[in-house]
């Protein structure tokens, strides 16, 4: 069997840590895959700068879309990020070029997912995005196939890392939320537009994704009623924690007779319930079918190492030949009421 080449557009955080575990964990990956797994090109903005781990074996793309389409490329594993700009356009590169692709990239998929998932469903290509929700819970794929014979109805979850410690951290020190703002800030912890992370939106993205594949419903950010965490105040808390609760920014995706709801929004959870024990940057989904019953998820939800870890298990996916639609089901089966407008709860 030919090895399953490598292109790798982003060599920040995530990118680094893919590196790292192709380069260190190579038997593994073949004795478990039953194919060698190759870097064959890498890409970022900046060529001379030391990552901390050597590149020299790689070929250098300055452009991501040319890096996608290189011919010595079969998987083009997209870890730059951005709703748009190169990471949209070396994604549509490479299906086009017949590529499989794998990425972290929430957000580029909850704002462009469908229009995606059909470009490669009709190319007969691949997307995976593992690392996309909670970083490193495998809950793509608990979802996509651990589940596949459960009619979900529920599934929620705390997605966001930063506003969970900035949340944790204001009742366990009593500081406001502008102190712990500034602390998440200097630690590392916020994404380059804040925003993102306090407005609810990078949660929003991954609700969204998870929703879709939950409910075979078309991937809808639009239609989730969604609410930061700027406002959550010191006497908030203090009052929550008073009556046994605390606050949490939880998503919540439920089909109901009107259609999908989807929220996300600062919730009061009881202080002995699994989400209201979960301190810091961690990550829990909970998803109920009705086989199964109730799962927990818990664990990183971001970070090198877990981040790379679910990268690197939709790679091994595509070298073992598993070639799942893109949210579960095909794009091209969702019905006119699946493809409508979610419902705001
Ligand atoms: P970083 O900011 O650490 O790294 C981004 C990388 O992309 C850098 O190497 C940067 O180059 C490169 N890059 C940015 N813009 C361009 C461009 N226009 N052309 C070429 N290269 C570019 O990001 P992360 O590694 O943290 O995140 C990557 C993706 O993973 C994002 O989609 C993010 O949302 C997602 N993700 C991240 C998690 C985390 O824990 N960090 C968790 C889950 C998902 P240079 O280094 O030269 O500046
Ligand atoms: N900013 C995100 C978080 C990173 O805090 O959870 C992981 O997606």
């Amino acid at each position: 069997t030919h090895p399953l080449r490598l292109g790798i557009a982003g060599l920040g955080t995530v990118g680094i840590g893919v590196v790292k575990i192709v380069k260190q964990q190579a038997a593994l990956l073949a004795a478990r895959t039953g194919r060698e797994i190759t870097i064959s090109a890498i890409s970022a903005r900046t060529r001379d700068k030391d990552r901390g781990v050597s590149l020299s074996r790689f070929a250098w793309e300055d452009d991501p879309v040319a890096l996608a389409t290189r011919d010595d490329v079969d998987v083009f594993v997209e870890l730059m990020g951005g709703s748009d700009g190169p990471a949209k356009a070396a994604t549509e590169a490479a299906i086009a070029a017949g590529k499989d692709v794998v990425t972290a990239n929430k957000a580029m998929l909850a704002l462009h997912g469908q229009a995606l998932a059909e470009a490669a469903e009709a190319a007969g290509r691949v997307i995976r995005y593992e690392a996309a929700v909670a970083g490193g819970i495998p809950v793509i794929k608990a979802l996509t196939e651990g589940l596949a014979a459960n009619r979900i109805t529920r599934v929620m979850g705390v997605m966001n890392g930063t506003c969970n410690y900035i949340l944790t951290r204001m009742e366990a020190t009593g500081q406001g939320y502008n102190t712990l703002f500034e602390e998440a800030h200097k630690l590392g912890y916020l994404e380059a537009d804040p925003n993102l992370d306090v407005g609810g939106i990078d949660a929003g993205h991954k609700l969204a994704l998870l929703s879709s594949i939950a409910f075979g419903t078309r991937v809808d950010f639009d239609g989730i009623e969604l609410e930061g965490i700027q406002r959550v105040s010191l006497d908030d808390i203090r009052h929550a924690a008073d009556m046994g609760y605390k606050i949490k920014l939880l998503g919540v995706a439920q089909m109901t007779g009107r259609g999908l709801e989807q929220r996300m929004s600062p919730c009061l959870v009881p202080a002995g319930s699994p989400l209201g024990q979960l301190d810091g940057g961690t990550n829990m989904v909970v998803i109920e079918g009705d086989a199964v019953g109730q799962i927990v998820m818990r664990g990183p939800g971001a970070g090198e190492g877990p981040t790379a870890s679910a990268v690197m298990a939709d790679v091994c996916d595509i070298a073992r030949g598993f070639r799942l639609p893109v949210f579960g089901q095909p794009a091209s089966t969702l019905t006119a009421a699946q493809r409508a407008q979610s419902v705001l709860p």
